[in-house]
């Protein structure tokens, strides 16, 4: 099961945006998603929902019928709740989800709930019960299929508008960051091991940085975040924290190619004489261009992407982010943060309106730490 904008329970595969797939049986009690990387995402089939997870009892879904359903008239019962779509490749498990309700042994004791959802590839276009009940007995599965389990009204799972009982299942709780920050897992690992290429095309081993807290942040010339450069640079001249501290800024274009220079010459005269613009250089290493997200994604971005969880829910608007596939746990935009300890294992992640500024008490608290 793929998603996006998870909740309740590990995401199953990281691969997510628009391809959550229909039907698929390991839908359920395992849905969804949340948190990347580590043992903190599922094995690409299934995934154990959180402990904290809550019933579902106080959901009343409306039916096919357009009945109301307490779904605490499950109560006792093993249920399977999917979503379904007859024009998906997928569809064919209609038959596999009616063998096991006719399992003997099952029968009294477990039920599958059926919501049909057009969001995923408009494979359920059928408006009303006559469209959606004869498209799955006259067309697919077809020859006569009839569902022997409750089939529901048609609902969103995903976005603005989805059902309820759907924000309950991807719930993640407190498994995301606040919104602006996230705390990195405790399993994270140091960063020492990458040895990423500088602007001037030269290899740096991270483990240079052994013994200083660093921060690490996705830069682009044309963003509204392009002023927190000034930010940045203030920081680093903070007399007491330059000895132990230092960014390193990556430039990246996959956020409305923001970043369009193609090397040193014109991303630093970007900054020098367009924005910030008025003479502008920064006061600390900037990196060769990379992607931070996606099939060509850098190693140390994967890193840093699998060792905290996302700050927030939403990764937005996929059409001015341009990678693919997209993931759960991506990278939201220009000037998301990583802070790193003086060991090199990353401590906080921040979303893009977090300044500069707000992030020095973080630092200091590092630095003082006795690593
Ligand atoms: C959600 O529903 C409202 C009201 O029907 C509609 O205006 C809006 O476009 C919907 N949003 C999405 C993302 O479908
Ligand atoms: C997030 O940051 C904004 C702006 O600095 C602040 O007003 C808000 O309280 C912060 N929210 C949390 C949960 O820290």
């Amino acid at each position: 099961m793929q998603r996006r904008n998870i909740r309740f329970c590990n995401l199953s595969n990281m691969t997510t945006l628009a391809t959550v797939i229909c039907l698929s049986t390991a839908t359920l009690l395992s849905v969804v998603a949340g948190q990347a990387g580590g043992g903190h995402v599922g094995d690409g089939s299934s995934s154990r929902c959180y402990n904290d997870a809550t019933t579902i009892h106080q959901f009343t879904p409306t039916n096919i019928d357009g009945e109301k359903v307490a779904l605490s008239d499950y109560n006792g019962k093993v249920v399977l709740i999917v979503n379904v779509a007859p024009f998906c490749h997928f569809t064919k498990q209609y038959h596999g989800l009616s063998k096991l309700k006719e399992l003997k042994d099952l029968e009294e004791h477990f039920e599958i709930l059926a919501f049909p959802c057009n969001q995923f590839g408009y494979q359920e276009p059928g408006k009303d019960k006559y469209e959606i009940m004869n498209s799955l007995k006259y067309v697919r599965p077809g020859y006569g299929y009839t569902p022997n389990f409750p089939m529901f009204a048609k609902v969103e799972v995903n976005g603005d508008n989805e059902t309820d009982l759907y924000t309950h299942l991807k719930a993640v709780g407190g498994h995301v960051g606040n919104g602006n920050s996230s705390r990195c897992y405790n399993d994270a690992t140091t960063i020492h091991q990458f040895t990423p290429t500088d602007i001037d095309g030269e290899q740096v081993a991270l483990s240079d940085y052994n013994g200083k807290v660093v921060l690490i942040v996705n830069v682009a010339s044309f963003c509204g975040f392009t002023e927190q450069y000034h930010g940045l640079s203030k920081l680093k001249k903070l007399e007491d924290l330059e000895e132990h501290f230092e960014i390193l800024a990556f430039p990246c274009n996959q956020f409305g190619y923001q970043e369009p220079g193609k090397n040193k010459y014109e991303i630093m005269n970007s900054l020098k004489y367009a924005r910030p613009g008025y003479g502008y250089t920064p006061n600390f290493p900037m990196f060769a261009k990379v992607e931070v997200n996606g099939d060509s994604e850098t190693d140390l971005y994967t890193h840093l992407k699998a060792s905290c969880p996302p700050v927030k829910l939403e990764i937005g608007d996929p059409s001015d982010r341009f990678w693919s596939p997209f993931r759960n746990n991506d990278i939201t935009w220009n000037f998301n943060k990583f802070l790193i300890d003086k060991s090199g294992v990353p401590y906080k992640r921040y979303d893009s309106e977090v300044e500069p500024k707000d992030i020095e008490h973080d630092i200091r608290e590092l630095m003082e730490e006795d690593k």
